[in-house]
């Protein structure tokens, strides 16, 4: 890109003199303005664009110490450097014109090199202030931006936690309704619609809870080359033939931990995205590298931590974004797209995931000229990753004959637990809060198989709970479940990393089959090849 000339505003009312530093500028390559007084010289430093001021002192209407005065008073954004120039050589009015906020001064006559040395030094101070100025300018409005996406999270995250008792009760009950009516009920078709509206509902909310990082992640050590590589079919099946999936796997990559779902949907997010982008074909390049970022480059992109890092990158050839778009593409909700085509819950997706699992995300992208998305998520330094593929799950989960403590605040949603767990032949002990748990379970002397609670119960969390329970019943294996998992509650240890975990909103199948997971122990893992 070519940038404009600095502008030198040369205020002398001498036209003999003003032409001659005229000349002299232009030829060193300076864009040259003049001002015959102080008045019109003032008003075109207001105006904007000025880099320089070549000011003589003896000025009619406003004499250049004023006019001096009246700029630094009145000074902006960036600093404008003034060179006086004047044929008074008396020393007090040197020191004048210092004190009214001249830079330096030159008396004439002036020798032509001095005069070019002089503006030269000085238009550079300017270019770096306003580079400066603008890296600030920049820097704040990166903050401004992830203040808001902060407060729409928290807004977005509450939102989602209650919608997500409300959708627990609505779904879990429509299925238990349906589970009793004959393939032919009238009312069968009603309650399948409640159930498929309740799905939509929670899919909806999941995104909700996954921009608001509020998701239960389950972060393993993974290798992203193999992500990529193993999503790699699936993509294709996504995007259109027109586009030309390209991957660049770079060899040795360093591990990450993340949840390796997560990981899918953000290539997914991306990858669909992309496609969408390119309505005529194109191509999406899917890269991995490895990269340390320096403290110098952390400066420059705040809030990241120096460090090590894997970046994933995904570019597209497609039609790009102006600034505008760029600016609320990670916000909940914002699409460009017609209504109906999207829901604008790609991107805030992504967003949650990356920064939930410690990660930056960053987008470059130009109208016409495609679109670079680029993710660095911190290298994770103990552990190999685990095997990629993921074991198949049976189609529908047995019930059991074990005793369970369902621990559980909204009476809604235990209810919802009872009925399933009775239905399945389980055999159900309720309480709505810890100390009320522990006494039952004080009172109970047959064996209680399951702690069912919610990880934050009234008055202590539900890994105390279970603590205290296992000393009277040692069998006591524990499920944890919740809408939600603050950041403070994961961090606290409120959830251990490996703990049972079930996400609301689930279905009685997705309880039941936790239930099993939980119960039964673990088949003898297949012996490993060397
Ligand atoms: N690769 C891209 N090229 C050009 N524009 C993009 C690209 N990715 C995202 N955008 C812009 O960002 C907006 C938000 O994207 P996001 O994925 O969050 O929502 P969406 O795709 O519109 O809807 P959804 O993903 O919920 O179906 C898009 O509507 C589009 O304007
Ligand atoms: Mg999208």
């Amino acid at each position: 890109m070519q940038t404009a000339p600095p502008v030198v505003l040369v205020i002398e009312d001498d036209a003999l003199v003003a032409d001659m530093l005229r000349t002299m500028l232009s030829r060193a390559g300076y864009t040259v303005e003049i001002a015959a007084d102080g008045v019109t010289g003032l008003a075109r430093i207001a105006a904007g664009g000025v880099d320089l001021v070549l000011l003589d002192l003896l000025l009619p209407e406003i004499n250049g110490l004023e006019l001096c005065q009246r700029v630094r008073e009145r000074e902006s954004d960036v600093y404008l450097p003034i060179i006086v120039l004047t044929g008074q050589v008396r020393a007090d009015q040197r020191q004048a014109a210092f004190a009214a906020g001249a830079d330096d001064f030159l008396t004439k006559p002036f020798e032509r090199e001095e005069l070019l040395a002089r503006v030269q030094v000085w238009v550079r101070a300017r270019q770096r202030m306003q580079a400066l100025h603008a890296r600030l300018l920049h820097e704040q409005e990166q903050l401004r931006r992830s203040q808001r996406l902060e407060a729409l999270g928290q807004l977005a995250g509450g939102v989602a936690h209650d919608f997500n008792n409300l959708l627990t009760v609505i779904t879990g009950f429509s299925e238990l309704v349906l589970q009793r009516l004959g393939a032919t009920d009238p009312p069968r078709s009603y309650l399948e619609e409640i159930t498929k509206a309740g799905e939509r509902a929670s899919a909806l909310t999941r995104q909700l809870l996954a921009f608001s990082r509020r998701q239960v992640l389950e972060p393993e050590v993974l290798d992203l080359n193999a992500v990529v590589t193993d999503a790699e079919q699936m993509l294709r099946r996504v995007i259109d033939d027109a586009v030309e999936l390209h991957t660049h796997l770079s060899p040795d990559l360093w591990p990450v931990k993340a949840d390796r779902g997560q990981i899918d949907q953000v290539i997914l997010n991306l990858a669909v995205n992309a496609r969408d982008a390119m309505p005529r074909g194109g191509r999406l390049t899917i890269e991995t590298a490895n990269v340390e970022l320096d403290e110098s480059y952390a400066q420059r992109h705040a809030p990241v931590r120096p460090g090590s890092y894997v970046r994933l990158t995904a570019s597209d050839t497609g039609m790009g974004m102006t600034p505008d778009v760029q600016a609320h593409i990670f916000e909940p909700f914002f699409t460009t797209k017609a209504a109906g085509k999207g829901t604008g819950l790609g991107l805030a997706t992504v967003y949650g995931i990356v920064k939930q699992s410690g990660g930056y995300i960053w987008v470059y992208s130009e109208p016409e000229h495609g679109t670079t998305f680029k993710i660095y998520l911190p290298r994770e330094l103990e552990g190999a990753p685990a095997a990629t593929s993921a074991p198949a799950r049976p189609r529908s989960a047995p019930g059991g004959t074990e005793t369970i403590l369902v621990v559980e605040d909204d009476p809604q949603i235990r209810a919802l637990v009872r009925g399933v767990l009775d239905a399945s032949g389980y055999t159900v002990l309720e309480a709505q809060r810890g100390d009320e748990a522990i006494r039952l379970g004080e009172e109970h002397a047959d064996p209680i198989h399951l702690l069912l609670t919610d990880v934050v119960l009234p008055g202590m969390s539900g890994r105390d709970l279970a603590h205290q329970l296992a000393a009277r019943h040692p069998e006591l294996r524990a499920l944890f479940m919740s809408g939600y998992t603050d950041q403070v509650v994961v961090e606290q240890g409120l959830v251990e990393p490996r703990a049972p975990f079930l996400q609301k909103p689930f279905t009685p199948e997705g309880l039941r089959r936790k239930l099993r997971e939980v119960l039964d122990p673990a088949p003898p893992q297949p012996p490993s090849s060397p």
